[in-house]
């Protein structure tokens, strides 16, 4: 969710010296729960998040290089249910005042380059990009088909891509630059969201 949008001015965030320095995944639940009242908007959180911890397992990361692709998925919205005019202001200015890991927090930053101005450098940050709205479509998907999640195919997501007027919030521009700078087919990336996402309320 980027819009409105604010651009954020800046590149750097956080502070190097703080590097390491994480949320426990209790602080990072109470914070959401203190911070947004949106049902689905909590649940849009918690499966990028999973998302974000399953492919930085799966690409062989620590599990506390693991932990802070977690909790950049589940806080990089925390702001939107309140304070939707300084997405992604506000959950920034809390981390950094939480001496929290640069690396989570400009994650976050560039989770829309277009809207927030900040270019995504890292893998951490380009995945972000790259699950925050395929995950909202693939979801979108599930609660139409009686069976959700089970037996989704990657060519039923595509075809949901394809047709516009399917969740039309979900920007294909954005899917599609963010696959790009990923370097993945968008095929690989709904194939890990489908198998993945399902899962998403079970941690
Ligand atoms: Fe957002
Ligand atoms: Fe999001």
């Amino acid at each position: 969710m980027q819009t409105p949008s604010l651009n954020l001015n800046r590149q750097e965030f956080g502070n190097s010296k703080n590097k390491d320095r994480v949320l426990s995944l209790t602080e990072a639940h109470d914070l959401l729960d203190a911070w947004i009242q949106n049902d689905r908007l909590k649940v849009h959180m918690k499966q990028v998040g999973h998302l974000m911890k399953e492919y930085a397992l799966q690409e062989g990361l620590s599990s506390l290089d693991a932990h802070k692709w977690h909790l950049a998925g589940l806080l990089h919205d925390a702001d939107w249910d309140q304070w939707p005019e300084q997405h992604c202001q506000k959950i920034i200015e809390e981390l950094e005042a939480r001496a929290i890991d640069p690396e989570i927090i400009r994650a976050i930053a560039c989770h829309g380059p277009r809207y927030f101005g900040v270019e995504p450098r890292t893998q951490m940050d380009k995945m972000l990009y790259a699950f925050d709205e395929l995950s909202g479509l693939v979801h979108a998907y599930s609660l139409m088909r009686p069976e959700g999640y089970a037996g989704m195919e990657v060519k039923g997501v595509k075809k949901r891509l394809k047709d516009k007027t399917f969740a039309a919030q979900v920007s294909r521009e954005d899917i599609e630059d963010a696959v790009q700078r990923a370097e993945l087919t968008v095929e690989d990336l709904i194939a890990f969201v489908v198998a993945k996402q399902g899962f998403a309320e079970l941690t």
